[in-house]
C-alpha cells in the first residue's frame, strides 16, 4: 500500500520544519549550547509539527555530532535511536493510554541510565488526555528528574492541563503554517513524487489546508491519487470545493427558505464526510461567485456541471441576499470552528436566513449585529418559524414567539475589527517576544475576530475554556500595560460567548484584583471595572 504522504514526508531534521522559526532557532541553539531543560511542553494547532519536533530533538540532544542542532543521522547513537525498540526515545499516546500504571512505572524506569545517547526522553503525545492520577504521578517526576531524562509533553489542549505541570515546563506554541509555506512544501512534494500539476490547484491544496500540514498533505494525497497531471479544476472537484451540486442544492434552499431541506441537506453532507467548517467555506465560495455572476454577468464557477444550477439560482436570488448570507456564514464562522456543536451553529445560521423572505432582505447598509444568528438557541429546527417545514407542517407563528423568547440573546457577530486587530497585534508581538520568555499560545490562536473596540472598550470575546490562559493574571496585567500604553483610555473587557457558569467563575478568579470589566454569556455585566 502507498504510504501517506504526511508519512512519508514527516521532517527527520529540522531543516524539513517549516513555519516554525522562531522554535526551531530556540531549540537549535539549546542544542549547540547544550542547554537543555529537563521538560518541554510543545503545544498549538493540529498538524503543526509538535510530534515532529519532539522527536527530531529527542534525537538531537543524543547526537554524537549534531549539525546545526539536528541529528546527523550517521552516528551509533543515531542510527540506534531509529530502531522503534531502541530504550532511549520513548513514546507514549496518552490517547490511547491515560493509565496511572504506565506513569508509574516510567517513573520506575526513570533512573536506569540512557544505553546509547546522553538522554532518556519521554514523549507523551496528546498529555492532556491523561487521568489525574496521572497527572499527579508525572508530576512528582517532573518536581525532581534525574540529570539524564527529558519530558517532551504534546497537546493542543494545552489550557486542560494542571497549572502544576505548566509552570515545570518550557513551553513553545506552534503557529499555523503560513499559506505560501504551505505551497511551497506541496509543490516540493509534488516535484519530488514526479506528480504534475498547475500552480493554481497547488495554492487551492495550500489554502485549503488551513495552516495545518497534516491536512495539507492529506488533500495533496487525495489530489495526487486522482490524477498525475492535476488541473485547477480537477483539484476543485477532487476537494469538493468551489461549488458542487449539494452545495448549489443547499444554497438553493436558503434562497426557497426551505427548512427542511436545510437541515437535511446539512444532514447529507455531514455524513458524506465534509466538515462543517468546509460546508460553510464552500457555501460562501459559491455564493461569491453567485455575485459575480449577478453583478458582472461572468460565471466564474469552476465546474461545468453546475454552471447551469448557478445561472438559474441568479435568476431567482439578489445581491442584497447573497450579501447578506455571506455575511452571516462569516460571523458564524468563528462559532463553527470552537464550538463543541458546529452543526447546530451552521444550521441556525442558514435558518436565520430564511427568517426574512429574500426580497425584503435589509438593505446592504444594515449593521450585521441585526444578522447573525444566536448561538444559544437550542435545535435549530424547534427555534425556527415560519418558514416552509416539511416535517412539522404546523409550527408555525406560535414557535415564532417562543424563539425569540428562547433565544438568550443575540451574540454579537465576530467580524473583524481593524482597530482592534492592529492593538492586538501589539499584544502578540509584546508576550510572544518578551524578555522572560513568556510565549503564550492563545494570544496567537485568538482568532482576530474575536477582539472588537466597542466605543473606548477593547473587548476580548471567550468562548469555551480555550483562552483560559489569556485572562491568567499575569497576561492580563501585560493587556492593561499595552492598552495603557495607547493613551486612549482603553477599558479591557472580557466577554463570553456563550452562558455556562463554569468557566466563568474561573474567569473571575483570574481577573481578582484587576481593572477588567467582564460580561457573561447572557449579555449582563456582570464586573465593572472597579
Ligand atoms: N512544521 C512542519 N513542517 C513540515 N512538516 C510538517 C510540519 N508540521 C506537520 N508536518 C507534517 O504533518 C505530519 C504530522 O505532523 P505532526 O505529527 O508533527 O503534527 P502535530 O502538531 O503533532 O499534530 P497533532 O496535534 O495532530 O498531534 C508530519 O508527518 C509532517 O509530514
Ligand atoms: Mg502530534
Ligand atoms: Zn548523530
Amino acid at each position: 500500500m502507498k504510504t501517506a504522504l504526511y508519512r512519508k514526508y514527516r521532517p527527520t531534521t529540522f531543516d524539513g520544519v517549516i513555519g516554525q522559526d522562531v522554535i526551531v532557532t530556540t531549540l537549535t541553539n539549546q542544542i549547540r549550547k547544550g542547554a537543555v531543560s529537563h521538560a518541554y511542553l510543545f503545544t498549538g494547532s493540529r498538524g503543526t509539527g509538535k510530534t515532529s519536533c519532539a522527536k527530531i530533538f529527542a534525537r538531537a540532544i543524543n547526537c554524537a555530532s549534531p549539525i546545526n542542532g539536528s541529528p546527523c543521522g550517521k552516528c551509533d547513537t543515531c542510527k540506534a535511536l531509529t530502531s522503534p525498540t531502541n530504550l532511549d526515545v520513548l513514546e507514549m499516546d496518552a490517547a490511547s493510554n491515560n493509565g496511572v500504571d504506565y506513569i508509574r512505572e516510567l517513573r520506575e524506569n526513570v533512573s536506569y541510565l540512557p544505553t546509547s545517547g546522553k538522554y532518556k526522553v519521554y514523549i507523551i503525545d496528546e498529555v492532556h488526555m491523561l487521568s489525574s492520577s496521572a497527572f499527579n504521578a508525572l508530576l512528582k517526576t517532573l518536581e525532581e528528574p534525574p540529570a539524564h531524562v527529558v519530558f517532551i509533553l504534546c497537546t493542543t489542549e494545552a489550557h486542560k492541563l494542571p497549572a502544576t505541570i505548566l509552570s515545570r515546563c518550557m513551553r513553545f506554541d506552534f503557529n499555523l503554517v503560513p499559506t505560501e509555506e504551505l505551497y511551497k512544501l506541496i509543490k516540493k512534494i509534488f516535484d519530488a513524487e514526479g506528480a504534475k500539476a498547475e500552480d493554481q490547484a497547488l495554492w487551492h491544496i495550500a489554502k485549503l489546508g488551513e495552516g495545518s500540514v497534516r491536512d495539507t498533505l492529506s488533500v495533496g494525497d487525495r489530489c495526487m491519487a486522482a490524477s498525475d497531471n492535476l488541473t485547477y479544476e480537477l483539484a476543485l472537484k477532487v476537494t469538493g470545493a468551489g461549488g458542487t451540486a449539494e452545495t448549489a442544492s443547499l444554497l438553493d434552499a436558503v434562497v426557497r427558505a426551505d427548512a427542511g431541506e436545510i437541515i437535511r441537506l446539512v444532514e447529507q453532507l455531514a455524513s458524506a464526510g465534509r466538515s462543517v467548517s468546509q460546508i460553510s467555506h464552500e457555501l460562501t465560495v459559491f455564493a461569491r461567485d453567485l455575485m459575480m455572476l449577478i453583478a458582472s454577468g461572468v460565471n466564474p464557477t469552476a465546474s461545468v456541471e453546475i454552471v447551469e444550477k448557478a445561472k438559474d439560482l441568479a435568476s431567482r436570488t439578489n445581491l442584497n441576499f447573497l450579501v447578506q448570507f455571506v455575511r452571516v456564514l462569516g460571523g458564524a464562522d468563528a462559532e463553527i470552528r470552537y464550538s463543541t456543536s458546529p452543526r447546530i451553529v451552521l444550521e441556525s445560521a442558514l435558518l436565520s436566513l430564511c427568517l426574512a423572505p429574500a426580497e425584503t432582505v435589509q438593505s446592504v447598509a444594515m449593521p450585521a449585529v441585526n444578522t447573525t444568528p444566536a448561538v444559544n438557541t437550542t435545535p435549530a429546527v424547534n427555534t425556527t418559524p415560519a418558514v416552509k417545514f416539511n416535517s412539522s407542517p404546523s409550527s408555525s407563528v406560535q414557535s415564532n414567539e417562543k424563539s425569540i423568547e428562547n433565544k438568550e440573546r443575540i451574540t454579537p457577530p465576530l467580524t473583524r475589527d481593524g482597530n482592534a486587530v492592529a492593538v492586538l497585534g501589539l499584544i502578540r508581538n509584546k508576550l510572544r517576544h518578551n524578555s522572560a520568555g513568556l510565549i503564550i499560545g492563545e494570544y496567537g490562536n485568538l482568532p482576530d475576530e474575536n477582539v472588537r473596540l466597542v466605543g473606548n472598550k477593547f473587548v476580548i470575546f471567550v468562548e469555551g475554556g480555550s483562552y483560559l490562559t489569556f485572562t491568567e493574571p499575569n497576561n492580563m496585567r501585560e493587556v492593561q500595560n499595552i492598552l495603557d500604553e495607547q493613551g486612549k483610555g482603553y477599558v479591557l473587557t472580557v466577554e463570553r460567548l456563550t452562558s455556562g457558569a463554569s468557566v466563568m467563575s474561573q474567569i473571575l478568579d483570574a481577573l481578582q484584583g484587576l481593572e477588567v470589566e467582564v460580561v457573561d454569556g447572557k449579555g449582563k455585566t456582570i464586573r465593572t471595572q472597579n
